[in-house]
């Protein structure tokens, strides 16, 4: 399946001879191939995992084998080499189903893998990207503390400079893959008196002596995913795990981030996708008063409505990923999707859920479970009020956000 979409792919992406047929089969391929991952691997069990918090080891295991887990890492160093548009078509699909995939997939493909493919020496790419890109390995980015989440300057964890290693000491909250990660990017003060300037990022193996986690965390939703708090303490890390230059760790989280923000947009609209999609099917079981209920208009609106905005939402996570695949900036593009799509994802799988009536209370229907995983995406990653906090900041700062640039 991996070689199929890598040729599909590469023969669409070989520039002026690919036309845009072949790009758009190659985008169905892979849809249609994600689909099929999420329809018979995912879907199954996703309800028991999600009461009982089980770690999807088996499905992440296929989701590596698929490509999924290295999905933008160069196949030099064994990724699938797709873009971000890639990226976000097949995240859209997991998400409709199952958001602990999804963010497993995210948070390793966005903060972790990219981040050290554009920012690590080769020799640590060669060391370690070619595990996380396979799946064997799973990544984890440390930047939130239990004093530094929105305000991610006031980092605790400190990275002493001790000549040729950092000895890196604190404590990190809410990370995904806590537990499971093989590798850990990890963001701490170096120089307190450089403010942010004075912060690294480290590639810390989780191997390494001193590096501990906490208990998984029992989550209103994506709770079969792993979130942990991390602990380092007396932690050596060899200079050559620094990503980018001394004090370039503030801008390595932003950098990710904006990607990050790509790939948790691309999940709020597969929740916000989903949900429409189960209670468009539904309306059309259900009956009431002698007529499916779609034929009623306080339902068919709600559908209206539904269909209306995960369309918009589509749109704008498409433009920030097609923006990074061009060149282009793309930051405030990001938040802007992230921040639209995920009020998109809660307003769709309440609305799910009323449509569904008694039936959508329960978990067998699934659109329970779409409603509680959506109120993560307008907290990870840049609560809503960040995103709008960045947004509002270019546009105040005359950077406005055109639709052609
Ligand atoms: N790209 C590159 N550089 C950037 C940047 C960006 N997008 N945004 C800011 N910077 C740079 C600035 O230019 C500045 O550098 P200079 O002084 O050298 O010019 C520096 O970073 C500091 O910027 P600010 O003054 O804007 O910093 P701030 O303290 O006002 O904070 C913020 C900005 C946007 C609020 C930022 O702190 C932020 O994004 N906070 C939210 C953090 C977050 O998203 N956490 C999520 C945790 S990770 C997670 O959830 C993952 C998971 O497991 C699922």
């Amino acid at each position: 399946m991996r070689n199929t979409i890598q040729q599909n792919y590469s023969l669409a992406a070989e520039g002026a001879r690919a036309s845009e047929l072949e790009a758009v089969q190659a985008a169905v391929e892979l849809a249609t191939a994600a689909r099929d991952l999420t329809q018979n691997e995912l879907k199954p069990g996703v309800i028991d995992r999600d009461r009982d918090m089980t770690h999807p080891t088996e499905q992440v295991k296929l989701m590596g084998e698929m490509g999924f887990m290295g999905i933008m890492t160069d196949p030099k160093y064994g990724g699938t080499g797709m873009d971000t548009l890639s990226y976000v078509i097949a995240l859209e699909e997991i998400s409709k189903v199952d958001n602990s995939c999804s963010v497993i997939m995210s948070a390793h493909n966005s903060l972790v893998c990219w981040g050290l493919e554009k920012y690590g020496n080769e020799e640590i790419k060669e060391k370690y990207l070619p595990q996380l890109a396979s799946g064997e390995m799973i990544g984890g980015f440390c930047l939130s503390e239990p004093e530094a989440g929105s305000d991610a300057t006031s980092q605790q964890t400190t990275a002493e400079d001790k000549g040729d290693y950092y000895l890196v000491n604190g404590t990190k909250n809410w990370i995904t893959n806590g537990k499971k990660a093989g590798a850990y990017v990890v963001i701490a003060q170096t120089d307190r008196e450089a403010g942010h300037r004075g912060i690294n990022a480290l590639l810390i193996d989780a191997s390494t002596e001193g590096v501990s986690t906490g208990i998984k965390e029992d989550k209103l939703g994506i709770r079969s995913s792993d979130t942990s708090s991390v602990m380092f303490s007396d932690v050596k890390v060899p200079k050559s795990h620094r990503l980018g230059p001394e004090g370039f760790g503030f801008k390595y989280a932003m950098k990710t981030l904006d990607g990050g923000r790509i790939g948790i947009a691309a999940q709020a609209l597969g929740i916000a996708a989903g949900s429409y999609e189960l209670a468009l099917a539904y309306s059309h079981e259900r009956k009431t008063f002698g007529k499916p209920i779609n034929k009623h208009q306080a339902i068919a609106f709600k559908l209206a409505d539904m269909a209306m905005e995960v369309e918009a939402a589509r749109m704008m996570v498409y433009r920030a990923a097609w923006l990074k695949d061009q060149g282009k900036e793309y930051a405030t593009a990001a938040a802007m999707a992230k921040l639209f799509a995920s009020e998109v994802a809660m307003k769709s799988s309440i609305e799910a859920v009323q449509v569904h009536g008694g039936y959508g209370y329960v978990k067998e229907y699934h659109v329970e479970r779409l409603m509680r995983d959506a109120k993560i995406t307008q907290i990870y990653e840049g609560t809503s009020e960040i995103q709008r906090l960045v947004i509002a900041r270019a546009v105040t700062k005359g950077d406005v956000y055109l639709p052609i640039d």
